[in-house]
């Protein structure tokens, strides 16, 4: 998924994936913590994550690097969570994730719904045990909050839900958006969110710049996984294509077909990366990801 000028995602890459593995239980305490490691440490674009470090980078926060590298773990915890229980037979009953049979395939259902069981609450409790001087019991509490609102029954799992019960029925536009913003754009919004509760002297403007962003990146992000599961090459995306029309979901493609969804989800990753050039920081890494994920082949 890369250029040579997008080589700052390999550095940032391994710092996250350092903080994930440090995060998580031994793999061998149990049937689950082999799951949970089967699940987590297994590739990934680590998107949700690098923006976080991206963010952190761009305004320059006031905790250390350590404090934003648990953070980011815990951001990506979550959403490998909501990817375990998505592949679900009772869910898209999908049998591939990041190129290797899905948990409940490699393992069984029960195992697969107690190790996303367990992942939430831990992504949370890492949150917990960050040790700062300069980050306040207040802001850590706000940003559990962030996170907790952004999966919980007015986020995620109610985008989840409508995107089940949207099966067979034609959502419109205005739909769709909002589906997309609750099972996808919330985390990500939360993601962004929270980087700048790590900044005190942020202005309540810039705040909510950066929540526009994160919108409209959200949804440019949706559009173009609904677009690959059409377009997608399998062993690229490393999980199946056709899985939305298989099932009648309702998709961006599905209403728009495939050539005007693309062209959205471009003109999103633009006006993404429009609003981050108003901003008085430096966002050039951050400006190079809205182009990214729509161009992204996996
Ligand atoms: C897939 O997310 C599910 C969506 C919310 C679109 P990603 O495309 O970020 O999946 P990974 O983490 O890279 O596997
Ligand atoms: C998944 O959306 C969104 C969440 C997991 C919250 P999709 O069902 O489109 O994701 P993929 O295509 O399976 O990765
Ligand atoms: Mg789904
Ligand atoms: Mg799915
Ligand atoms: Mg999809």
């Amino acid at each position: 998924m890369k250029t040579d000028d997008l080589n700052f995602l390999d550095k940032n890459l391994s710092r996250i994936n350092q903080a994930i593995l440090k995060s998580l239980p031994p793999e061998n305490f149990s049937r689950i913590t082999e799951a949970i490691h089967y699940s987590i440490m297994n590739g990934g674009k680590r998107i949700r994550p690098q923006i976080i470090l991206l963010m952190s980078d761009a305004i320059k926060v006031d905790v250390s690097d350590a404090t934003v590298d648990l953070i980011a773990a815990a951001g990506e915890l979550i959403h490998c969570y909501s990817l375990i229980h998505d592949d679900l037979p009772a869910m898209d009953d999908d049998d591939f994730r990041r190129g290797q049979l899905s948990c409940h395939k490699k393992f069984d259902e029960a195992t697969a719904i107690l190790a996303g069981d367990a992942i939430q609450p831990l992504s949370l409790e890492i949150l917990t045990t960050i040790e700062d001087p300069n980050l306040s019991s207040e802001i850590k509490l706000k940003i559990i909050n962030l996170f907790s609102r952004a999966c919980g029954p007015k986020g995620m799992v109610e985008g989840q839900s409508r995107d089940i019960l949207s099966e067979n029925k034609l959502l419109s536009e205005d739909e769709l958006d909002e589906m997309h913003y609750l099972k996808t754009g919330k985390l990500i919004e939360a993601c962004v969110l929270c980087v700048c509760l790590l900044k005190k002297d942020i202005f309540e403007a810039q705040i909510n710049q950066f929540i526009e962003f994160s919108r409209k990146f959200g949804l440019a992000f949706q559009i173009r996984d609904d677009v690959l599961d059409i377009i997608g090459n399998e062993e690229e995306i490393g999980k199946p294509i056709n899985s939305d029309i298989n099932k009648n979901k309702s998709t961006y493609p599905s209403i728009l077909g495939v050539e005007e969804s693309q062209k959205k989800a471009e003109s999103l990753g633009k006006e993404a990366m429009a609003i981050l050039k108003e901003l008085p920081y430096e966002t050039k890494n951050l400006e190079s990801l809205c182009t990214l994920i729509v161009s992204r082949n996996n």
